[in-house]
């Protein structure tokens, strides 16, 4: 396997939140990147439920890196439509990893494997997912690691822009700037993570040879009210248009693990550093809004 910048990458989903700010982070690499339903300048349109075209494409590219960010992420979906969403969180996946045999393959995971009542968590922590999304999760790990050369991030809460799909602060932004109000889960908490530096952690993971699962998330573990308020306050926005609603009033289909967050020390203890805290990262959003 070429590894360094010699190595060949291959991005599939690249027009997602989180694919969008690793297209910034591999612009100087080798990548062929791929989107679907999206246009993304560059990109070869796959969909990854097309078994055949997955493997045609993989045939073709031979990548040393193959980094799923392509996913359905919509818990809600996953809970009413467990078969179709399966179909390309779990078992596209099973068959692009059976495509690359040799390849290092990087997946995204969620804290949603766990089930909230003992969290934060780390790494090693048992799994017990509430969810279809969750279970979903659990499965793609395992397909993971069915092979040594594998990076599991776990993930939370990722902010930034992109134009896909819009990250939680990104809808909070466009909200609170018209005047409208907001619901926020008053009950649950996150583990806010800046796209851009989520990104170049995982191009640094790679490079620096890291194997396993990380929790490639930030610093803090904050109750979504708190990053909420913190957000509103970074962009200006009136707090007060955000109403703090108790999960259990929202009328979501899909239980969600109330007592979640991810413990991060084992990124940093691997990097020597870790990804920076919301005042900056959310800082560093504003200060990089896309202009009109
Ligand atoms: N965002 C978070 O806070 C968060 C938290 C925990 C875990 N994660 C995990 O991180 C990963 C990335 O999430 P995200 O937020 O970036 O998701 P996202 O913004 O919803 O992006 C999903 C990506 O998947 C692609 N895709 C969907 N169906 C496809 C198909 N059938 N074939 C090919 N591509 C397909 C989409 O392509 P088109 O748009 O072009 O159709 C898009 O590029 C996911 O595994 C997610 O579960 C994210």
């Amino acid at each position: 396997m070429r590894d360094g910048p010699n190595a060949r990458w291959l991005l599939l989903g690249a027009s997602g939140l989180v694919g969008t700010h690793l297209q910034g982070a591999l612009r100087e690499r080798n990548v062929v990147m791929t989107s679907n339903r999206s246009q993304v300048p560059g990109a070869v349109t796959l969909d990854l439920t097309d078994g055949a075209a997955t493997a045609r494409l993989i045939g073709e590219t031979r990548p040393d890196i193959v980094v799923v960010a392509a996913a359905n992420a919509f818990v809600e979906e996953c809970e009413r439509e467990p078969e179709a969403t399966r179909a390309i969180n779990v078992d596209a996946v099973r068959r692009v990893a059976e495509a690359a045999p040799d390849a290092l393959l990087v997946v995204f995971s969620t804290e949603y494997v766990f089930d909230g009542k003992a969290g934060p968590y780390v790494e090693d922590d048992a799994v017990g997912p509430i969810n279809e999304y969750g279970r979903q999760k659990v499965a793609l790990e395992a397909i993971a690691r069915e092979r040594a050369a594998h990076l599991v991030c776990r993930v939370s809460g990722v902010y930034g822009w992109s134009a896909a799909r819009l990250s939680f602060v990104h809808q909070l932004v466009d909200r609170l700037r018209a005047g409208r109000r907001m619901r926020v889960p008053s009950d649950q908490v996150i583990t806010p993570t800046p796209g851009p530096d989520l990104a170049r952690t995982i191009v640094e993971l790679v490079d620096r040879g890291a194997r396993g699962t990380f929790h490639a998330a930030g610093p803090e573990i904050l109750a979504r009210p708190d990053f909420a308020r913190r957000a509103a306050e970074t962009f200006r926005l009136d707090a007060s248009l955000l109403d703090m609603v108790p999960t259990a009033a929202l009328g979501l289909v899909a239980p969600r693990p109330l007592g979640v967050g991810l413990r991060t020390e084992k990124l940093r203890d691997f990097l020597g550093h870790g990804l920076p805290a919301s005042v900056e990262g959310l800082a560093a959003m504003r200060n990089a809004e896309p202009r009109p």
